[in-house]
């Protein structure tokens, strides 16, 4: 189902020369990096501007993996010097702004989600107004309310109930306006919920359909905190990674809005866990709704992304069984993975203990030596 990275990457490579600043830099700062998106669109980028050109920041420290993969500066979004300093040295084109707080995490902590994602995108933008940059920044299906129709077109009603969706509704206005007024090349995407493997999610409301994964393979089991019946637009990563260059390397001149819908999967918690029961015999879900059970009735059941489609060829590629079989794969494969890591520090260790037990015979005889010289 995963299409080969040659056959996605190549025809990207030629376009991505077109991308980045007025002044032909294609050099990225991707915000954010070490969140659940970051964590795979870093190395994607990289896959196709080149590692050096693509620069991943965040206000957490990095694991050390991903220190090691490429340029990495530890950046503040809410810090617009830092920001500045960072395009200035670096002679960045594009911003790619993932940084924010989540719905859940906004709503424990409304005031720092306002000056994350509401400081940080205008920021962002003022940046790119100076510099000329392009940017992609991502909004969500919660810039909806309960007053959208529940099939959500991309021109609709935008009555969020959460702060998360108030500031993406902030985020989509002001980028519009930086395009029209200063001709800033802002482009955005309303991503459903994400299910990835590469990194736990960070506090939002679609959260368990990837917590559902991971129990599935450790417990065989799991505790829904929505409802059976909550059905929400989602989507698998390798179909985010898709929609997120393929609008970044669209032909400006075919974008007839700056914020598109992309459809992909809608599914409730009974009918994924029907899914993952195909491929983990005996599994079992039951249900125990939290606040995120009313975040998630004011959210759409299915994006409308017909706009997306015909300005710029939008199409996702998975089924629900197709990213399960997938997603169990991948989470299996880590898991051996970890597992002979494991079993390889077991054998370092026990290699390195049997070393040292024979420099202490060695030193023990050494002593007995001198002893009988003595
Ligand atoms: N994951 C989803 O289901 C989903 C759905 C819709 C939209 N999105 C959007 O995608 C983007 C990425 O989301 P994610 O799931 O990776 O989120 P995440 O919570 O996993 O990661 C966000 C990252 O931003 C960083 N961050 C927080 N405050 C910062 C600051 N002041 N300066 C710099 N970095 C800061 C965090 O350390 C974290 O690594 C967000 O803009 C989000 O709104 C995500």
């Amino acid at each position: 189902m995963r299409r080969s990275a040659v056959s996605v990457i190549a025809p990207l490579a030629d376009k991505a020369r077109a991308f980045g600043s007025k002044a032909g830099s294609k050099r990225i700062v991707l915000t954010g990096a070490c969140g659940q998106v970051g964590a795979e669109l870093l190395p994607h980028l990289r896959s196709i501007f080149g590692v050096e050109n693509v620069i991943g920041t965040d206000v957490r420290e990095p694991p050390p993996l991903l220190l090691a993969s490429g340029p990495f500066h530890q950046l503040d979004v809410t810090n617009a010097l830092q920001l500045e300093r960072l395009i200035t040295e670096e002679k960045v084109g594009a911003i790619v702004h993932l940084a924010a707080l989540l719905s859940a995490t906004g709503e424990k902590n409304p005031m720092q989600a306002l000056q994350v994602n509401n400081v940080g995108v205008t920021n962002v933008l003022e940046a790119a107004r100076v510099h000329g940059l392009s940017v992609f920044s991502p909004s969500t299906i919660a810039v909806f309310g309960p007053s959208t129709p529940k099939h959500t077109p991309d021109e609709t009603v935008m009555r969020p109930t959460t702060i998360y969706g108030v500031t993406k509704v902030h985020l989509e206005l002001l980028g519009e306006y930086y395009h029209t007024k200063f001709g800033v090349d802002f482009r955005s995407l309303r991503y459903p919920g994400v299910v990835s493997s590469a990194a736990m999610p960070g506090g939002g409301t679609t959260d368990y359909a990837v917590e559902i994964y991971h129990e599935a393979l450790a417990k065989g089991r799991y505790t829904c905190f929505l409802k059976e019946d909550a059905m929400l637009p989602m989507m698998y990563m390798p179909d985010l990674l898709k929609a997120t260059t393929e609008l970044m390397l669209a032909d400006g001149s075919k974008l007839t809005q700056r914020t598109y819908n992309v459809g992909s999967l809608s599914f409730t918690p009974a009918e994924l866990a029907e899914s993952i029961a195909k491929f983990v015999p005996g599994f079992e879900i039951d249900y125990a709704p939290d606040f995120r059970q009313a975040i998630a009735e004011t959210w759409p059941q299915r994006l409308d992304d017909t706009i997306a489609r015909r300005d710029w060829g939008w199409e996702p590629e998975y089924s629900l069984d197709a990213m399960s079989a997938d997603m169990l794969a991948t989470l299996r494969k880590a898991g051996a993975a970890v597992r002979a890591e494991a079993v390889e520090a077991l054998t370092e260790d026990v290699r390195r203990a049997a070393e040292k037990r024979e420099q202490m015979m060695k030193f023990l005889a050494s002593q007995a030596d001198e002893t009988v010289k003595v």
